[in-house]
């Protein structure tokens, strides 16, 4: 057996909206392994982007544990939860979040430079990786001047530029056409076959989804095997 890269033990997530109190994630369980791939799927609302997002190290459960590329991610101080999102894992967003003011390349090279390495170097690695996702000729092309597959596929360059164990992608195909969504896709995916991470997808699209190696259902709160 792999690796476990991924144990969320118990995990609850509640949202307070003026008196209602909605049980978004109830004590959730998941084990996942290097080199596999795992689709999420779920209803809209359900709570798929909100556990991305625990397991991402950008928002807090209520309760449960989680560990994850043997950072304690529930129980880490800010500035260690800055470490392990820079270089624990790479998360590709329902909606891209680029930084509109920096090109291409700086905005794949900036998770490199910010966890310290030269901008040269930075810069290299940049350009691999916009090669590696067939956009190394727009590499000074701001986000605007980008049509929506280029940004998608951007923003996966710089995901996985501080070659995380971990990447979550939310939706990571949701705005493209068929030929970028079957580029992004096998990307994704050469993510674990070729590179032994893990990858953690959350999609509506069934025929993404069973391209995973296995599938879970979030359902009033709980994830289980599909
Ligand atoms: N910050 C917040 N405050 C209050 N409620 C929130 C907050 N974020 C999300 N929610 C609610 O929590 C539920 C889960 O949201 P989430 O974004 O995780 O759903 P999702 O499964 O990703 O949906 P979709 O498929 O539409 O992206 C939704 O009902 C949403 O309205
Ligand atoms: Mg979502």
């Amino acid at each position: 057996m792999n690796d476990k890269t991924v144990e969320m033990k118990g995990v609850s997530k509640n949202y307070i909206s003026g008196s209602d109190r909605l049980h978004v994630l109830k004590d959730v369980d998941l084990s996942l392994y290097a080199g596999e791939s795992v689709a999420v799927v779920g209803a809209s609302g359900c709570g798929k982007s909100t556990l991305l997002n625990l397991l991402g190290g950008l928002d807090r459960a209520d309760s449960g544990s989680i560990t994850a590329c043997g950072y304690p991610v529930s129980s880490l101080e800010e500035r260690d939860l800055t470490a392990y999102r820079s270089l624990g894992v790479g998360f590709v967003f329902q909606f891209h979040y680029l930084l509109k003011d920096f090109t291409a390349a700086e905005n794949v090279m900036l998770p490199m430079v910010m966890s310290g390495r030269s901008r040269r170097e930075s810069l290299e690695a940049a350009m691999a990786a916009l090669e590696s996702v067939n956009t190394s000729d727009r590499a000074d092309h701001y986000p605007s001047q980008l049509s929506g597959g280029e940004r998608q596929r951007v923003a996966l360059a710089r995901a996985v530029i501080n070659d995380p164990p971990l990447v979550l992608a939310d939706e990571p195909t949701g705005n493209l056409d068929e030929d970028h969504k079957e580029m992004v896709a096998r990307l994704l995916f050469s993510l674990t076959t070729q590179a032994g991470k893990t990858l953690l997808l959350v999609t509506h699209a069934p025929d993404l989804a069973s391209r995973a190696d296995r599938t879970m259902r979030l359902s009033e709160g709980r994830l289980v095997q599909v």
